[in-house]
């Protein structure tokens, strides 16, 4: 029976849900053997998806393990998904920042791998903060102070989680069906009742095209609402580092100072947060538009409530809260060096990739699953694209724990910053 499934979508047929069902339950349940999973999901590779498989495949996945039930959550219900890239702690702001002006999420996040860096690990460098929540502490966190930011649950969608480390093994993972099911499986289980979702397109990001980070954008949103949620979906770019810093807690550092009234911030990086918070506003119900939504998410930054929010949500999750108030109860690394300009100009390009490789090369990452991560290394980004560069000037700090690891990033950032004679002009964050 499964090789007529399989030999079916390999001829451009659709498949009806019962038919999904049973590829993708019986290999659940050890059934269906890789080898015929693996020949149906290069069938999809190949042939696409209709909209309608993909909603059930997403709906299938998602049913496949514990559904989170937010509904004894009176306040406005929202999950909020980036499909990541280098230096994005957009979590960190968010979170706190919408549960302040009332909406209620239970976030949650994953570890980094490969060249973007994981929400869990920018946390864990709080010092007690603990991720590993049950459905339980989460639901009871969310009714208390309104969120919570926690590491994924195992049980959530575990079809995804066996599919996904398939496709990933059998060149199949860049379908852009299958990932908007992928990443749609986990926000249906997670039981919000809004979804917000930021594409990120350019060199740092898993899209690297418009055109198809658009696809994935609408693809997503299409999932959501035939699935009952109210779902937004913006493009954002990534052809450069989000804010200021890649690494763990130097993250978090720029967290804070983004949402501490009395610090500068990053204008790209609150730029965004403002933008995705005034949508999720809107999106909620909370404000009629987006526009009064950013007005709102403004206020919020501006008098304290979204710091204060951080704070009990710090506290609440078992980390230091002081951290809020004494940035240097971070980790920190022994080694901070300065990488400077070769030429004065305009910057045209600091190549996200490079950046991220530095970071990793210094600890800041992993490479394979089980790698530890070093909690205080990274790179401050000092430069965007467009601004004016002086010979000798410093456009990176690097954080590094031994020399050897420092020489290495040094040589790796020869490569992330390109130079124009003529002024370059800056890069919107917001793309649509
Ligand atoms: N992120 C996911 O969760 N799934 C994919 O398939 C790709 C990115």
């Amino acid at each position: 029976m499964i090789p007529l499934l399989i030999a079916k979508k390999r001829d451009g047929g659709e498949l009806s849900r019962a038919e999904i069902e049973q590829i993708v339950l019986g290999y659940v349940r050890g059934e269906v053997p890789d080898y015929q999973v693996a020949a149906w999901l290069m069938a999809c590779y190949l042939q696409g998806l209709s909209d309608a498989e993909t909603l059930a495949l997403t709906e299938i996945m998602a049913a496949s393990g514990e559904q989170v039930d937010l509904s004894a959550i009176d306040a406005p219900t929202l999950d909020k998904h980036s499909t990541g890239g280098v230096g994005d702690k957009t979590s960190l702001v968010l979170v706190p920042l919408l549960a302040a002006g009332g909406v209620a999420i239970a976030k949650m996040s994953g570890r980094g791998l490969g060249f973007t860096g994981g929400t869990v690990d920018k946390l864990e460098s709080i010092p007690g903060y603990r991720t590993e929540l049950t459905a339980q502490e989460m639901l009871a966190q969310v009714q208390r102070i309104g969120c919570c930011l926690a590491g994924q649950s195992a049980s959530l969608a575990p079809a995804d989680k066996l599919l996904y480390a398939l496709r990933d093994a059998t060149a199949t993972v860049e379908s852009i069906p299958l990932i908007a099911a992928s990443i749609m499986s986990k926000k249906l289980a997670g039981g919000a009742q809004h979804i917000l979702l930021d594409v990120k397109v350019g060199a740092g990001a898993f899209m690297t095209t418009r055109e198809r980070a658009e696809q994935l954008a609408r693809t997503l949103a299409r999932i959501g609402e035939g699935a009952g949620r109210r779902t937004h979906a913006v493009l954002t770019d990534m052809s450069q580092p989000l804010g200021y810093t890649v690494g763990n807690a130097l993250e978090v550092r720029e967290a804070i100072e983004t949402l501490r009234p009395d610090l500068p911030s990053h204008p790209r990086f609150e730029e965004l947060v403002c933008a995705l918070a005034g949508q999720a506003f809107a999106l909620c119900g909370l404000e009629p538009d987006a526009e009064r939504g950013r007005t709102r998410a403004e206020r919020l930054l501006r008098n304290g409530d979204a710091l204060e929010k951080f704070r009990q949500l710090v506290q609440a999750q078992g980390g230091e809260p002081r951290v809020v108030d004494d940035l240097s109860l971070l980790p920190r690394a022994p080694i901070v060096a300065e990488w400077v300009s070769p030429q004065s100009g305009y910057v045209a390009e600091v190549a996200p990739r490079a950046v991220a490789l530095a970071a990793l090369q210094l600890g800041a990452g992993r490479q394979k699953k089980e790698d530890a991560i070093d909690p205080a290394v990274g790179v401050e980004v000092l430069k965007s694209i467009g601004d004016p560069v002086q010979a000798g000037e410093p456009v990176f700090r690097i954080h590094a724990r031994t020399e050897a690891s420092l020489q290495q990033a040094m040589a790796t950032l020869q490569n992330a910053l390109r130079v124009s004679e003529a002024p370059v002009p800056p890069r919107a964050v917001l793309l649509d």
